[in-house]
C-alpha cells in the first residue's frame, strides 16, 4: 500500500496531536510535532538571553547567527513515547511550561527561523509515511500532501483541556482565566502574523472537535486516512 503523507493543522491546544500520534501509529507512520521544534528554538532563546521573557523582546540577528546550532531531534522512551531533544538533552518537559507557551509565537513570527524548521521539516517526510502536525504544514512544508486535515474547537474547550493536562502534571498554580488568555492570545498571533499566519487550506477537511471525543475524533480521522490511501 502507498504510504502518504498526512498535514495536520490547525489552532493550540485542539488535540491535534493526541489524534496525528494516535493515527500516526495504527498506520505504522512516523509521527512529527512541528510545534516542540518551534518550542525548542525558544527554549534556546530563552535560556541562551537572546529572548526577555518579560518583554519578549528578542535578540534576532543573534539568534539567526546560531539557528545552524538548534539542533532538533526526536527519540522514544521506554514507553514509546516521542521527546524532544535539544542540542542532545531531552526538553519534553521543559517545552510544554506555561514560560515557553507564553514565548513561542514571536519566535515562530520571526521568517528565519520558519525558514530553518521549514526546510527540517521537509527533510523528514522526503519519503512519505509520515503524519505531521502543526499551523503550515498543508498549506507551506507539504502543500501536495495526499491529506490535509484542518482541526478547531472553541477556545473555551482548549483552554479546559490545556489546563487539565498541566494539572495532570502536577501545576497546581495556573489558572483557568491564565490558560484561556494565552490561548487566545496564540490564536490572534499565529493569525495575523506577517509570515504564514495559520489559516485553513483550501483543499484541507475541517474537524471541529468542541463537541466528539477522543475515540469519535481518532475514527474520523481513521476513516478520511483510508480514502486518502484508497485514492492515492
Ligand atoms: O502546537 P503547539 O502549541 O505546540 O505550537 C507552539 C507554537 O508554535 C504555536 O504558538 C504556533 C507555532 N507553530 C507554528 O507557527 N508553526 C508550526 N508548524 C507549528 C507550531
Amino acid at each position: 500500500m502507498k504510504k502518504i503523507t498526512i498535514a495536520i493543522d490547525g489552532h493550540s491546544s485542539c488535540g491535534k496531536s493526541t489524534m496525528a500520534k494516535q493515527l500516526a501509529a495504527d498506520l505504522g507512520y512516523i509521527y512529527v510535532d512541528t510545534g516542540a521544534m518551534y518550542r525548542a528554538v525558544t527554549l534556546y532563546a530563552l535560556r541562551n538571553g537572546l529572548m526577555n521573557a518579560e518583554t519578549k523582546e528578542i535578540k534576532a540577528d543573534e539568534l539567526q547567527q546560531q539557528i545552524n546550532d538548534v539542533k532538533i531531534s526526536f527519540v522514544l522512551n521506554e514507553n514509546g513515547q516521542k521527546q524532544t531533544v535539544l542540542n542532545g538533552e531531552i526538553v519534553e518537559q521543559e517545552i510544554r511550561q506555561m514560560l515557553v507557551s507564553s514565548c513561542v509565537s514571536p519566535i515562530a513570527a520571526l521568517g528565519f527561523v520558519r525558514k530553518h524548521l521549514v526546510a527540517l521539516q521537509q527533510q523528514m517526510g522526503e519519503e512519505g509515511g509520515i503524519v505531521m502536525d502543526g499551523r503550515d504544514i498543508g498549506t507551506v512544508v507539504f502543500p501536495n500532501a495526499e491529506l490535509k486535515v484542518f482541526v478547531t474547537a472553541s477556545a473555551e474547550v482548549r483552554a479546559q483541556r490545556r489546563l487539565a493536562e498541566l494539572q495532570g502534571k502536577g501545576d497546581t498554580t495556573t489558572t483557568f482565566e491564565e490558560v484561556l488568555k494565552n490561548v487566545e492570545e496564540r490564536d490572534y498571533l499565529d493569525t495575523h502574523r506577517d509570515v504564514t499566519p495559520l489559516r485553513q487550506a483550501d483543499d484541507a477537511k475541517l474537524l471541529d472537535n468542541s463537541n466528539m471525543t477522543i475515540p469519535e475524533q481518532n475514527a474520523l480521522l481513521h476513516q478520511w486516512a483510508m480514502e486518502a490511501i484508497g485514492n492515492s
